[in-house]
């Protein structure tokens, strides 16, 4: 499996209070949004550099820029908002587009109804998602985004299921994941064991 679960004792921890049922909107909103910056740190680890020259009050000296300092984040709504905050925190000049996909009760695929790209197509694009479930959702998404020519794929989770997981790889090979954590399975229901329940209700409060 192509995944890098992003192990730091601070997110564990984080992780952990989001997890209880007990915890309520605004900490669990918090709370996501510093674990997106904690992970996304992981994401951007291998980007490319390249060097500049830097004129310090001492002296000049090398220094270092990005070399493709183009970056989309690709939320998938409507859970997905919860990482843009922090994400652009740590890259303020990311051009942020959406793909609002929902999963159907019923047969747990995902139904498109909101699609807006940023034109760079060139950008790394990281698409972020807090769940990685049956992988319907970002296996939708990204499909979207290369069908529009976008490349440089990422995807950046809190929660991923083995299930999704396996499902990812084999439809975007490429596409390297991201996770805070990769749990055991799912349940009859589509849902993350143990996960943390409906990740877009307990954001925006709608249980
Ligand atoms: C959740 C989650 C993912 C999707 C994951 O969204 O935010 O988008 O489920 O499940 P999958 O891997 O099985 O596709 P949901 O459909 O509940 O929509 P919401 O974010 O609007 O609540
Ligand atoms: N979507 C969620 O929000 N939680 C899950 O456990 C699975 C899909």
């Amino acid at each position: 499996m192509k995944i890098h679960v992003v192990e730091h004792p601070l997110i564990k921890q984080k992780l952990t209070i989001m997890r209880d049922e007990k915890t309520g909107t605004k900490e669990f909103r918090e709370l996501l949004d510093e674990i997106s910056l904690l992970v996304m740190y992981e994401v951007t680890r291998d980007w490319e550099v390249e060097s500049v020259n830097v004129k310090t009050p001492v002296q000049e000296c090398t220094g270092y820029r990005l070399k493709n300092s183009k970056v989309n984040i690709i939320p998938i709504l409507r859970a997905g908002l919860g990482f843009v905050n922090g994400v652009l925190r740590l890259i303020p000049t990311a051009k942020v587009g959406h793909v609002g996909l929902y999963r159907d009760p019923e047969t747990l695929k995902p139904v498109e109804y909101y699609c807006k790209l940023p034109s760079d197509k060139n950008a790394q694009t990281v698409v972020v998602d807090p769940m990685l479930a049956t992988g319907g959702s970002a296996v939708a998404a990204i499909e979207l985004l290369k069908e529009k020519g976008h490349k440089n794929i990422s995807f950046l989770c809190l929660v991923a299921a083995p299930e999704g997981v396996k499902v990812l790889n084999e439809a975007h090979p490429e596409v390297e994941i991201y996770t805070a954590a990769l749990d055991e399975c799912l349940n009859d229901h589509g849902y993350i064991v143990p996960g943390l329940g409906d990740a877009g209700d307990r954001i925006f409060g709608t249980l």
